[in-house]
């Protein structure tokens, strides 16, 4: 069933019976709405996968592609959630971002338990080998990649992870040249928390890219997170002043993680409001950089987010009704 424009616009709360794939057509931003997506929260729940399909433009692999889960034994890869997420996404015609090929976090046990310590050399083919195979077994299919996630800490030294105290810093560049080799249509990403304002991190992310630049690594954009919170001081004005920073290096930019918390039990309306606005004002920045390439919401609704329910941090409630942060962002980014 064909759906009209007016319908296409229309607010998260109808719940009418559409045809998802002329729908998303029609409902096509000027930049574009993501969400991110564990597959198993969706595979038995339509009602998701609907509002899914609905209400975003693009998808992140929220956990399928991590490495604990995409490679559960040494050279075996499972990509059975990985592949339905991705047709799924596909068949909506969603762009899909791919998260994450290396990260200090979610490992699997094989590789941070071993029987006998790896070798640098170990490492680095073990950590070709999965870059490889898992870029090039959605080769075409996956339009960006976090390659490299979190590996600058708070005070802008490298974050000490099991990559960097077994390879050493290159690990970093390594993966952007076998992400690039393995799939060269695909824009790479690095990806990091923070970063939004001026601080430390913010500034040594911005000489890390721009080292990265001047030595022609394969690196096209970088990731803000932005995990926010009721009381977080980053102004709409530090975060454009962010991105642009980033984008002056010829990078592109976007908003890859956004959720906001509110303390627990507290969905006072001005609690709502300022939750809005910090969604508000990140879209609004986003959308005033050029380079920058979208706005995505770590989760499709406040019971599926990793920051845990009880902090309503999304912006769809546990209906997938519309929270006052949606209604801010979707007139921030308006549909084309
Ligand atoms: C989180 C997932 O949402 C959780 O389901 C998982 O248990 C832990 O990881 N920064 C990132 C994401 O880059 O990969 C994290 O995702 C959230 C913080």
């Amino acid at each position: 069933m064909a759906v009209t424009a007016r319908q296409a616009t229309g607010s998260c709360r109808r719940r009418v019976q559409v045809d998802y794939i002329s729908f998303r057509r029609v409902q096509a931003r000027s930049l574009p709405l993501g969400t991110t997506v564990w597959w198993r929260y969706l595979e038995d729940n339509p009602v998701a996968r609907a509002v899914v399909a609905r209400e975003f433009d693009s998808v992140t692999t929220e956990n399928d592609l991590k490495m604990e889960f995409v490679q559960p034994r040494e050279g075996e890869f499972d990509f059975q959630a990985g592949d339905e997420l991705v047709g799924f996404a596909r068949r909506h015609g969603m762009e899909i971002r791919g998260h994450t090929l290396v990260w200090g976090q979610q490992l699997p046990r094989w590789l941070t338990e071993p029987r006998d310590p790896w070798s640098r050399d170990e490492l680095i083919s073990i950590l070709t080998n999965h870059i490889r195979t898992v870029v090039g077994r959605y080769r075409g299919q996956i339009a960006e990649w976090d390659v490299v996630n979190e590996a600058i800490a708070e005070d802008g030294s490298y974050t000490r992870n099991f990559w960097l105290e077994g390879i050493g810093p290159e690990y970093i560049e390594l993966a952007f040249r076998w992400a690039r080799e393995a799939d060269p249509t695909a824009r790479l990403f690095y990806n990091d928390f923070g970063i939004e304002g001026a601080n430390p991190r913010s500034d040594a992310v911005f000489d890390l890219a721009a080292d990265l630049r001047r030595r022609g690594v394969p690196i096209d954009g970088v990731g803000s997170q932005r995990h926010s919170f009721l009381g977080d001081v980053t102004s709409e004005a530090d975060v454009v002043a962010s991105l642009r920073r980033f984008a002056s290096l010829g990078l592109r930019v976007r908003i890859t993680e956004m959720d906001v918390t509110i303390p627990p039990a507290n969905v006072a309306p001005s609690s709502l409001r300022a939750q809005a606005k910090l969604y508000r004002e990140t879209a609004s920045a986003c959308r005033r950089v050029r380079a920058c390439t979208g706005f995505t919401v770590w989760g499709v609704s406040d019971p599926f987010s990793w920051r845990g329910a009880e902090t309503t941090p999304l912006f769809l409630d546990a209906s997938y009704l519309g929270k006052p942060a949606y209604y801010a962002v979707r007139e921030t980014l308006p549909v084309q």
